[in-house]
């Protein structure tokens, strides 16, 4: 934000907590670069079978991250990855348009994939795959990363016009959500994620003047899309034409910048999140049944990061203690707790088909990351 304050966390986290984050940090860092594939690619959790992907969504939140905390090199090589995952895929994307362009049905296992091997191959195993969100956060974490530390965008160019492509032809077209569920909606944190690509992407100069026209054009009309069909009661809804809640709502703000932190939109969302959801750990929605609908420590961190954006600098520093405080012994962060479930008799069936709770799941040490870096707990250089 243009304006604000400087943060200072001092008065809410005393030496011992200020040690153990700092420490946690480090260990959240050599998870992430530990685990990442000579490819760029990372895994969302090494240890979950069916987590050993790279996801489009959880990778670039992770690379941003890296970029945040100084690990340049680190989200370089994810963002070199996601090129050639894209430019190998020119020739679907341009047959995709094509079709789409002559009128005909596209069937939704048609579409990119959410996830890809770490090699940058396609999954064999059955999967929800229809998921635009990832598409523009790569983007938006490219963005923000060249900004930081100034690496050129000319590498990227190429698939960076094919995103941006393809998301102009389909962002309005229903698709998984952030957790994999209800195809058959056009979800709101799905449309903030492309946004927050299209926004950016219409800035750079890499890209064509039409391409930048039809990404700035694209993000207005999801803008007033949401506007006109996401709102119910004062606040954002988990889907257009709903009026449910999901604790991804939060990145229609921080980070998407969809609507800004201070508009009454986004109050009153942080307020019925608050009110639904968010106890400290963050549920995703008030059904979710998997693993019994635990709280996630990824959600729970962005709440913080929103808090830091607004101000919040106490409530910030009580996310970031509270995910700190869900670190299994060795420091490795789970992908949700089941102290507060919402559905207990859920639990069971999960554990049965997957195994226990994914752990680490990176986007969970990420999130943790991001959420250290702003409030200047953890250091940037590096
Ligand atoms: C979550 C997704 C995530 C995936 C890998 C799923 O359970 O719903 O958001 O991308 O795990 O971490």
């Amino acid at each position: 934000m243009a304006s604000s304050p400087p943060i200072d966390a001092r008065p809410h986290l005393d030496a011992a907590e200020r040690a153990h984050i700092v420490a946690l940090v480090d260990h959240s860092l050599a998870v992430i670069e530990g685990n990442q594939a000579a490819s760029g690619a990372y895994p969302a959790s090494p240890s979950f079978p069916v987590y050993r992907y790279c996801w489009f969504r959880d990778g670039a939140f992770i690379a941003d991250a890296m970029s945040r905390a100084g690990r340049a090199a680190s989200a370089d090589a994810f963002f070199g990855w996601c090129s050639a995952v894209v430019v190998a895929r020119a020739g679907q994307i341009d047959a995709l348009i094509a079709r789409r362009e002559r009128g005909e049905a596209i069937a939704g296992d048609e579409f990119l994939p959410c996830r890809y091997t770490l090699d940058g191959g396609e999954s064999p195993e059955e999967w929800w795959e229809f998921q635009l969100d990832g598409y523009g956060t790569w983007l938006w974490a490219l963005d923000r990363h060249a900004g930081r530390h100034g690496g050129p965008l000319a590498g990227f160019a190429h698939a960076a016009e094919l995103t941006v492509r393809y998301l102009v032809a389909f962002w309005a077209e229903p698709c998984y959500d952030w957790w994999e569920e209800h195809a058959e909606h056009r979800h709101t944190s799905t449309l903030a994620s492309i946004y927050g690509g299209l926004e950016a992407a219409s800035r750079w100069d890499e890209l064509t003047p039409e391409t930048r026209a039809a990404a700035a054009r694209t993000a207005g009309e999801i803008r007033a899309r949401v506007l006109d069909e996401g709102v119910h009661d004062g606040h954002l809804t988990k889907w257009l034409d709903g009026d449910g809640l999901d604790a991804s709502l939060i990145a229609c703000s921080t980070p998407f910048g969809l609507f800004a932190p201070t508009e009454p939109l986004i109050v009153q969302t942080i307020r019925a999140l608050e009110e639904e959801l968010a106890h400290g750990g963050v549920h995703r929605y008030s059904d979710d049944t998997y693993f019994g609908g635990g709280e996630w420590l990824l959600l729970a961190a962005m709440l913080g990061w929103h808090y830091v954006e607004v101000g919040r600098i106490g409530d910030a520093c009580a996310q970031l203690i509270w995910v700190a405080a869900q670190a299994r012994s060795g420091g490795d962060m789970p992908e949700q707790v089941s102290g507060h479930l919402l559905a207990p008799g859920s639990f069971d069936e999960w554990v049965e088909r997957w195994g226990p709770v994914a752990t680490p799941l990176l986007w969970s040490h990420a999130m943790f990351v991001t959420l250290a870096v702003e409030l200047g707990v953890a250091g940037a250089a590096g």
